[in-house]
């Protein structure tokens, strides 16, 4: 598997440091050159290296971790996303009209047509996400959810790797909208910061 993570500010450096606490490879791209994030690329670690946008979505797996507005700028870099998982960890927050009802992550999926979307990562503040997930006794829950079974379970092997405890939620309109954001309210499991003992 190969990982980008598109987005490098809070969120998306937060995600970089669990990658290289880990020594696991991934690459981070934003609207900016590589050589502008290179810096601070190589100094959360030796396995986060800064790309370009086109080149970093060559990945299998992509991390959203841009402005939610900015989805859809991400999505056209692509003309097809088949055989991709993209993996977002975004929040529509307010939830903006245009959505017409639907779990942002739902919406989020219409633009990027044939890929496998799984919502995650997204339900804690970037200062929390960033530390690391493994404590004495126990690992830091993140939220898996999406209408696509067979895709979630990658991400949670991941999440593990990464040293989280995945807990799935099931589909997004039904478990995960306890991670989405309705109006003006955050879902119930937004902020929580749990951990799963050792078993
Ligand atoms: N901050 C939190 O605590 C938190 C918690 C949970 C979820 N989230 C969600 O995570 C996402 C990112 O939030 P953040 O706080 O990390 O925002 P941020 O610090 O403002 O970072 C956004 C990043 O996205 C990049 N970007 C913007 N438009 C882009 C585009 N069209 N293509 C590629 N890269 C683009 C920006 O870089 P350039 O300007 O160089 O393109 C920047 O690196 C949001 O959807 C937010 O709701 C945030």
């Amino acid at each position: 598997m190969s990982y980008a993570i598109i987005g490098f500010g809070k969120i998306g450096q937060a995600l970089a440091h669990a990658f290289a606490r880990k020594n696991i490879e991934v690459t981070v791209a934003s609207r900016r050159p590589p050589e502008a994030l290179a810096t601070q690329a190589r100094a959360i670690g030796p396995t986060v290296v800064a790309k370009s946008l086109r080149d970093a979505l060559e990945a299998d797996t992509i991390i959203l971790a841009v402005p939610f507005g900015e989805h859809r700028e991400v999505a056209k870099a692509l003309p097809n996303w088949k055989g991709k998982t993209v993996i977002d960890a975004m929040n529509a927050f307010p939830v903006p009209e245009e959505l017409d009802g639907l779990p942002s992550s739902a919406f989020v999926a219409k633009s990027f047509t044939g890929a496998r979307l799984v919502k995650g990562f997204n339900h804690l503040i970037a200062a929390t996400l960033a530390t690391d997930p493994v404590v004495t006794g126990g690992h830091r829950v993140v939220f898996l959810s999406g209408d696509d079974e067979d895709a979630i379970a990658p991400v949670a092997d991941l999440a593990k790797q990464l040293g989280f405890a995945p807990v799935k939620l099931g589909k997004l309109n039904e478990g995960g909208a306890l991670v989405h954001a309705r109006g003006r309210s955050w879902g119930q499991l937004i902020f929580q910061d749990l951990f799963k003992k050792e078993q």
